[in-house]
């Protein structure tokens, strides 16, 4: 079946209560559209953990900085309404920018500490259009679980404390990276490489893949573990924005002396071209993006 469509916050905020009052629960899947299998693996993980499965659409202007490729990203709400359909999605919301930022609006999320580091250094305002836009979901959406990728680990762990300190009625949950077969993330972003590029880009899983071998043969040295994967990204021709381990809950950078103890993030951004493309394992609790064929 189509699914159903709201175009306002009103008639969405009125769908969702609706469902409520019959005594299902909703599980939201926020994205920017452009959906893909990423997107799709999300809207499955949703599905295991709720009655209705409500996706919303939406590329934000404020999570994007003045350089960045707001006009240009990724726009196909036909096809993305097509695949929602097969995904069997019981309500798309996709709003215009006016609905969701009226002219008067001045009101923004701000998240301290953990949008410091990582991406939050290199796109300054970034996970504040991304806190704001997300809580003003929430706000629409009412309690529900909210369904978020661990592929954008450092956006799921801001909008998890968003959520707590606005004591917002909303279970945000986190659905494990999907792979292409070579073991890139999948990403929208993705469309803009060349295929020369496309190739080149396997160096990050295949280097996150590494350190999440040697950290199982007992290397817990942060310096030791991150090194080797800038210098593979380096080698391949990237230009790595940064290469981090971090901790995994507070996000703050470990010194490359640091003796890591039961996990750490270890994430990178990188450029490729005019692409920029993020990846990221939590060492001790994720699987290496590429299986070693050896076991
Ligand atoms: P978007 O990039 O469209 O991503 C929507 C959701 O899909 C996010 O939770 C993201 O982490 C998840 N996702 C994307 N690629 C994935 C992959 N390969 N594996 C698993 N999950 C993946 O992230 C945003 O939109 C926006 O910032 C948003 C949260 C919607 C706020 O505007």
């Amino acid at each position: 079946m189509t699914p159903s469509l709201s175009r306002t916050g009103t008639k969405f905020r009125t769908a969702c209560e609706r469902v409520r009052n019959d005594g299902e629960r909703i599980a939201l899947v926020p994205t920017m559209g452009a959906l893909h299998e990423g997107h799709l693996a999300l809207i499955r993980f949703a599905r295991e953990r709720a009655d209705r499965v409500f996706v919303s659409i939406f590329v934000n202007p404020t999570q994007f900085g003045p350089t960045e490729d707001f006009e240009q990203y990724p726009r196909d709400i036909e096809g993305d309404l097509r695949l929602c359909q097969e995904a069997e999605v019981d309500r798309v919301f996709a709003p215009s920018v006016r609905e969701m930022y009226s002219d008067d609006d001045l009101t923004r999320v701000r998240v301290a500490g953990l949008t410091e580091h990582l991406c939050g250094a290199g796109r300054p305002g970034h996970f504040e259009g991304v806190a704001t836009v997300v809580a003003k979901l929430f706000g629409l959406a009412g309690p529900c679980t909210a369904v978020f990728g661990r592929k954008d680990y450092q956006q799921l762990k801001v909008i998890e404390r968003m959520g707590r300190d606005l004591m917002l009625p909303v279970e945000v949950v986190g659905c494990p990276t999907v792979r292409e077969s070579d073991g890139l993330a999948l990403s929208s972003r993705n469309r803009y490489l060349s295929d020369e590029d496309r190739e080149r880009v396997v160096v990050i899983p295949e280097a996150l893949s590494a350190a999440v071998r040697a950290f199982e043969r007992g290397e817990r040295r942060a310096g030791v573990l991150s090194t080797p994967v800038a210098e593979a990204m380096a080698v391949a021709g990237l230009t790595p924005e940064y290469v981090t381990i971090a901790d995994a809950d507070q996000l703050h950078p470990l010194s490359d002396d640091t003796q890591i103890e039961e996990r750490a993030l270890l994430a990178v951004a990188a450029r490729v071209g005019a692409t920029r493309l993020i990846d990221n394992v939590v060492l001790g609790e994720d699987p290496a993006p590429i299986e070693d064929d050896e076991g």
